[in-house]
């Protein structure tokens, strides 16, 4: 696989008038391979929207080398730029007075594209951004939803080998949001030289697009991995969820028995009349005992789930504290 990105060591510290020198991005090291995903994730104030300026050679690092398709960003940010897009999901695309499809050929004008071409890929991008209805709006008439699929057109139409995108779903519905996601990944499938580097705060955006992360906070690297291994990791204890559809269990031997083996809660649910077990299990082969268990005490089982870990429980792990927005001064 091919590196698009190499990230090493890198510091970015802010300094503003008297106040003290900021470190933002704090010896950050990553690669990013051609064909990926590629997630950074963090709170507010963790330092991602930095560094992703910082790839798309808006920002010098203080510290540290990056190169961005085999190219430095201090030395060679020309060479780079021709193959790189940048879209934010706050921005605007461009100019209200002009329609979706003036704006787009516009845009496309800064990369060169040919009219031609520009249009081509304008009508393909418009259609797969379910857009291609509202091509002659106004841009100051569409919602935020649309607003940000344009946004998305803007940095696909240059068809760049790596496409950088800052959150690419803030503020978005449900709906919304799973549009730009599903486009993302099929745009990453259709090329294997391409790359995606997106920044989000939302654990299941990162969980479910990501085939790799980043995991920053206050400006550090805290985790990297796939999503997968990052829960892998962590999910050393087993987690099951059994319902029942007895009332309270009040037999102390049957409690005392299945604790033996693993740390279990019971909660009774008048409402339903059922009783809802959590195990906690140090290995995953001790259900079968709980199960025998309750069998032998007749106690039906409704149903069995096992209770996979999440993003925001490797945050937790990690950083011990919950995944919450650091404060700015
Ligand atoms: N131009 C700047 N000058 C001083 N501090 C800044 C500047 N830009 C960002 N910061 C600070 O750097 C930290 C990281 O910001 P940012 O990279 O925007 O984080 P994120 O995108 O993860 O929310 C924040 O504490 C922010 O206040
Ligand atoms: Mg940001």
């Amino acid at each position: 696989m091919d590196k698009a990105i190499e990230v090493k060591n890198l510091r970015r510290i802010y300094k503003k008038g008297k106040a003290e020198p900021f470190i933002a991005v704090d010896d950050i090291s990553f690669d990013v391979y051609s064909d990926e995903i590629f997630g950074l994730l963090g709170p507010n104030g963790a330092g991602k929207t930095t560094i992703i300026k910082i790839l798309s050679t808006l920002l010098y690092p203080t510290e540290g080398t990056v190169k961005v398709g085999g190219y430095d960003v201090v030395k060679e940010s020309d060479k780079i730029r021709h193959i790189i897009n940048l879209v934010s999901g706050g921005e605007s695309a461009g100019y209200g007075i002009l329609t979706v499809k003036e704006s787009l050929w516009m845009f496309s004008q800064f990369y060169g594209i040919e009219t031609n071409e520009a249009m081509k890929r304008i009508e393909k991008y418009l259609k797969i951004v379910e857009m291609w209805n509202s091509r002659n709006t106004l841009l100051n008439k569409l919602s935020t939803g649309m607003m940000q699929r344009i946004n998305l057109v803007r940095g696909l139409v240059s068809e760049p080998k790596i496409l950088f995108l800052d959150e690419p779903t803030l503020g978005l519905d449900i709906e919304g949001a799973r549009i730009i996601r599903n486009i993302v990944k099929e745009w990453v499938k259709e090329n294997k030289e391409r790359a995606v580097v997106l920044t989000t705060h939302y654990m299941a955006e990162a969980d479910e697009l990501c085939d790799r992360i980043a995991i920053i906070n206050r400006g550090k690297l805290v985790a990297y991995d796939s999503p997968e291994s990052l829960k892998q990791t962590i999910s050393i204890e087993k987690f099951f969820e059994i319902t029942t559809p007895l009332g309270e269990i009040s037999d102390k031997d049957l409690i005392k028995e299945m604790n033996s083996k693993s740390s279990i809660n019971f909660t009774h649910y008048p409402e339903s009349g059922e009783t809802i077990i959590l195990l906690r299990l140090k290995e995953e082969k001790e259900i079968a005992h709980i199960i025998s268990t309750l069998e032998d005490n007749n106690i039906e089982i409704k149903s069995l789930r096992k209770i996979e870990p999440t993003l925001e429980d490797v945050f937790i792990k990690l950083v011990g504290r919950r995944f919450e927005d650091e404060e700015k001064d």
